[in-house]
């Protein structure tokens, strides 16, 4: 596993009955800026709790481009964040409180996941949080990089919907980044000739070199269209022709609409996602669909919710693949809750490479 850390100025902790959550102040129409979000310094005393809820220490949260679309008014697969509300975050926290008593559930010390919000502290309904086992060799933040969303999105998103089979041509877009890095190697572990492509030639090095994609190609290079040519001959009728077959898309914009001129007949579309469009007010359209039809080809989105009846299957398989040194991991820490904001900004300008995560806690005691 490699992490990169980034070390950071973080509030002044010498309050210890206080704690700080980040809340939405302002929905932004485009990039995330300095008037989105403000920061809040509240009691730790309020925090007592009940029969139905304990008391976390918020330890780390996942950062992803999915937010950008939460502080949005329009309400999409899930509510909009409301104005002054804590920012909504999946991550992990630790029980420093439970009811007086209360002898089942959670205890004091127990490693739990769930949504904990931008805050350094939350009162949460214990139904709602799900306690971790963590196995040797593996490490918390791996829940929520390859043994949490990202990774379920990389799996079922490649298994289930692109039915990605051996011997066929991969293309992935957003391939450094959490859920790309997953798809390239599990696609690498299914038998499949990966092409990856990524924002920058650092990152083009590292799928090449560390998770062996058999070529990655830099979409801001200027003559990218000119190598995907190279690489991808245009497509033709027969299920030979150069070309991909399955496309695991995260990037959507003008490098998809080049790629649907690129697939082969019967050829899938995993749309998992279109951050290029994210921080757009009217998101451009594909214009090169009509090959689908000539392709006998189809894309199909899909939201990784949908299969958490499933998380425990893939966790399993991304666990046991991590324990035998097949999958790598790589996380973007970030330190300090404060960081948040400016942070996730790094996702729309490709500023990391693998999972962003937000180390929120230090580990200190603060008592309620
Ligand atoms: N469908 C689902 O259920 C589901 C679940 C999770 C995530 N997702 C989607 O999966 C995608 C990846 O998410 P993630 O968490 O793994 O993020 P990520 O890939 O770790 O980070 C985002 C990356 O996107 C690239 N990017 C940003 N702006 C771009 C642009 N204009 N054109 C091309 N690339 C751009 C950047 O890398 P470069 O340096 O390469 O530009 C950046 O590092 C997102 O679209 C997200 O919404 C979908």
């Amino acid at each position: 596993m490699s992490i990169a850390c980034e070390s950071t100025s973080i509030m002044s902790m010498s309050r210890p009955p206080t704690y700080i959550r980040v809340v939405l102040a302002n929905r932004p129409e485009t990039f995330i800026d300095p008037d989105t979000f403000i920061i809040e310094t509240k009691a730790l005393g309020d925090l007592q709790p009940s029969d139905t809820h304990v008391a976390v220490r918020v330890d780390y949260i996942s950062l992803d481009p999915a937010m950008r679309g939460w502080i949005n008014e329009k309400e999409s697969y899930v509510s909009p964040v409301e104005i002054g509300e804590t920012m909504r975050a999946f991550g992990i926290g630790t029980v420093v409180k439970v009811k007086e008593g209360k002898s089942d559930g959670l205890k004091v010390g127990d490693v739990v996941k769930g949504q904990m919000g931008w805050t350094e502290y939350n009162l949460l309904r214990e139904s709602e949080l799900m306690k971790l086992s963590i196995q040797r060799g593996l490490d918390a933040v791996d829940y929520l990089g390859p043994l949490g969303h990202p990774g379920f999105t990389a799996y079922f998103g490649l298994l289930d919907v692109g039915k990605i089979k051996a011997g066929e041509t991969l293309l992935v877009s957003g391939a450094a980044g959490a859920v790309g890095s997953l798809v390239c190697q599990i696609g690498k572990l299914k038998g499949c000739r990966v092409i990856a492509i990524a924002g920058s030639q650092e990152k083009c090095d590292w799928l090449e070199k560390e998770l062996g994609v058999d070529k990655a190609l830099n979409y801001k290079d200027e003559d990218f269209y000119e190598k995907c040519k190279g690489i991808m001959a245009a497509s033709g009728p027969r299920a030979d022709a150069g070309g991909w077959d399955v496309y695991f898309d995260n990037v959507g914009g003008d490098v998809s609409d080049f790629m649907l001129t690129r697939m082969r007949r019967g050829a899938r579309v995993a749309l998992c996602g279109i951050i290029s469009q994210y921080n757009t007010t009217k998101p451009t359209g594909l214009t090169s669909y009509m090959n689908l039809i000539s392709m006998r080809a189809k894309i199909e989105g899909f939201l990784v919710m949908d299969y958490a009846a499933r998380f425990a299957e893939a966790e399993r398989e991304m666990a046991q693949w991590i324990l035998e040194g097949k999958l790598k991991r790589k996380f973007h820490i970030v330190e300090g809750l404060a960081k948040a904001p400016e942070s996730i900004n790094l996702l729309f300008t490709g500023g990391n490479t693998g999972k962003l995560i937000v180390k929120v806690s230090r580990g200190e005691e603060r008592h309620l």
